[in-house]
């Protein structure tokens, strides 16, 4: 039996998932499925990257180890692949004892063969995150905090990448689909082209990370150390190289450039291909947790289920390319092409069986104009999904889908079982329904396992549809006499207000949940209130005069304030940790003018200024980016 090992990307324990990293997963659900149609012996791996500054500084904030931190979040990932039952076969994480040991041998091997040395790196350097910032030239701002950064040299260990330049572009040009679609193939060969530099693949800044052997001081840089995963996933079960490294594009040097330079260094065997597809887009832009515009998949799952979201990524977006999410568009698919399109064919097919026949599936060879039909289908959608092209293939049995719709309109059993004599022409109608509904289910199962495994048994069989091969896709397989099991809608039609109302409901409750498992409180949500109470508040824009600390006080600041009144107004503000008195003269601020004045501190406060609370951090003041004049009213 031919193996096949797929491999995900290993997702970062900075954040909770979100359907960007479901879209990857579900691909390569979907692959695996296909394979193992074809009769492969697939295994699939998927994990967390856990290791670096950015785990070590959020554990930091919250009071935790980095390993408890980290525990927590990729438990979150683990369980998000369950919910969407995904089918994972090796979950691998980078803070793994069998992880420190692949990441030490592969060191070890370039080691011994003169491919790594030790050197001096020079970068820019944040004092604050204590952290190098990757691509930073120096008087650069560090781009987490804004604070300037400064030029250090640390000793690290380096990679010979500079040696590669040729080897890669051999493999590239000997191996053509090594690196797909052909857009970043062309972008990494550009890349390469232009002459590589050795690569510093050790930090001596950061502690949480796996130590270099018989030098814990360094540690392996989080790239090297991450890759190989895909390497300790599999450990000692032969399963290595893998035959496919599905990644999204922006980490498409990382795959194509320093992993195989990586393994031949070590002088390992090169994985098969690697396949980058594009970017889910939220509102016009990338999703991304630093962006802020995520949705997740858990919502979409429990409304209209998983094979609902998987359908939608897989056939709206060309696989490779950029696409956009949007709720509207995922309940007009879910209506049109599921509950309309097979949903309805299932039903009305399987509903003729069990009036006009009793339930069983009539003999017939079935019509054969439909049954060339099904044949070309088959393997224009399997040749397509052989080249990932999803949303292709899915048109395609969508097609045969219109196809028998249309054939049996015309055939209009409902009369044939009424004529005189017409009886065969009626098992031939409903055979021809039935084996085209088989074919189209088997077809569609890899994308769509959950209601795929619901109409295969809704057309009689008993054993598991994941048992289904290609070689079981030829027209006639379909046994007469095989008894219906109960039909039931698969896709019952959605109401496209109340579904997405009720996604964004519990889009909002599961980011809740999300943020208590990662440790962070979440405002609660306020009551909504009219424009007759909002124009109560009478929020104007001041210059801060002068500014002074309050005395015993860490936190309050008095300033005074000019409004465009006769006299400027005396404000306390809670901000002393955040600016320096003199550093706020002459700054613009937005002040609630008609708050009733209250004592602080024995010293009048005569309105509020306004400011974001930051969670565990410093107020930061509203502020204006065009020049405004001082009294103007916010509205
Ligand atoms: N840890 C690295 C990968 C190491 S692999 C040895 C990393 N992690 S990540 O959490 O940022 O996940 C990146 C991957 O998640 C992308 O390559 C892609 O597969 C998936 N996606 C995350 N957001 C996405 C979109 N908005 N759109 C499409 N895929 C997205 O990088």
């Amino acid at each position: 039996m031919n193996k096949y090992y797929l491999t995900t990307p290993i997702y970062y324990t900075n954040a909770a998932p979100h359907i960007g990293h479901a879209y990857t997963t579900i691909a390569a659900d979907t692959i695996r499925a296909l394979k193992q149609m074809q009769g492969c012996h697939v295994v699939l791996a998927t994990g967390t990257d856990e290791h670096g500054v950015n785990v070590e500084r959020a554990a930091e904030a919250q009071g935790k180890t980095p390993q408890e931190y980290t525990d927590t979040i990729s438990e979150e990932f683990r369980r998000q692949w369950e919910i969407l039952g995904l089918h994972i076969d090796r979950f691998e994480r980078t803070t793994s004892d069998r992880q420190a040991q692949c990441v030490q041998d592969l060191f070890r091997r370039c080691r011994e063969r003169g491919q790594v040395y030790k050197g001096n790196y020079t970068g820019q350097y944040c004092i604050f995150d204590n952290a190098f910032v990757d691509d930073a030239k120096p008087g650069d701002p560090c781009p987490d905090c804004g604070r300037p950064t400064e030029t250090v040299t640390e000793e690290n260990y380096y990679f010979r990448l500079s040696e590669y330049t040729e080897k890669l572009l051999t493999l590239y040009e000997e191996q053509p689909d090594f690196i797909q679609p052909e857009s970043r193939r062309n972008e990494v060969i550009a890349f390469v082209k232009q002459g590589l530099r050795d690569l510093s693949i050790t930090r001596t800044s950061v502690k949480w990370g796996i130590p270099v052997p018989d030098e814990p001081k360094h540690v392996f840089y989080v790239w090297f150390d991450a890759l190989t995963t895909y390497m300790s996933a599999v450990h000692g079960e032969h399963l290595w190289p893998a035959d496919l490294h599905l990644i999204g594009k922006e980490i498409v040097r990382f795959h194509a450039v320093f992993w195989p330079a990586f393994l031949m260094g070590a002088g390992l065997p090169l994985p098969k291909r690697i396949f980058a597809h594009g970017w889910l887009l939220f509102e016009n832009d990338k999703m991304s947790k630093s962006r802020g515009n995520i949705v997740r998949a858990t919502p979409i799952h429990k409304v209209l289920g998983t094979d609902a979201l998987r359908y939608f990524l897989l056939r709206e977006v060309v696989f490779g390319q950029d696409g956009s999410f949007s709720y509207d568009a995922l309940v007009g698919r879910y209506n049109s092409d599921l509950a309309n399109g097979l949903g309805n064919l299932a039903s009305r097919t399987l509903s003729m069986i069990h009036q006009y026949r009793g339930g069983s599936i009539p003999a017939s060879e079935g019509d054969s104009r439909i049954a060339e039909e099904a044949s070309a289908v088959t393997s224009s959608a399997l040749a397509a999904f052989e080249k990932f092209e999803f949303s292709k293939a899915l048109e395609m049995i969508w097609s045969l889908i219109a196809a028998v719709d249309k054939y049996i309109v015309e055939r209009a059993p409902w009369k044939q079982a009424k004529l005189p004599g017409g009886n065969q022409h009626l098992d031939q109608t409903l055979y021809t329904a039935a084996e085209a509904l088989r074919i189209i289910t088997s077809l569609i199962a890899p994308v769509l396992p959950e209601s795929a495994a619901k109409i295969y048994e809704q057309l009689g069989f008993t054993g598991s549809i994941t048992e289904v091969r290609t070689k079981d896709l030829h027209w006639g397989h379909l046994p007469a006499g095989q008894a219906l099991g109960t039909v039931s809608a698969v896709f019952p039609r959605a109401d496209p207000k109340i579904s997405i109302e009720k996604m964004k409901e519990l889009e909002i409750e599961e980011y809740a949940r999300q943020q208590a498992v990662l440790g962070k409180t979440v405002p609660q949500p306020v009551p909504h209130i009219t424009i007759d109470d909002f124009l109560k508040v009478d929020l104007r824009v001041g210059v801060i005069l002068d500014a002074a600390a309050v005395p015993k006080s860490d936190k309050l600041l008095h300033l005074h304030i000019d409004i465009g009144e006769p006299k400027p107004r005396s404000i306390v503000a809670g901000i002393a940790e955040a600016y320096k008195p003199e550093a706020l003269v002459g700054r613009k601020v937005a002040i609630v003018a008609n708050l009733a004045p209250r004592k602080l501190r024995g010293i009048e406060s005569q309105g509020m200024i306004v400011a974001a609370s930051l969670e565990g951090g410093s107020p930061s003041l509203v502020s204006f980016l065009e020049d405004v004049p001082v009294g103007a009213r916010l509205k």
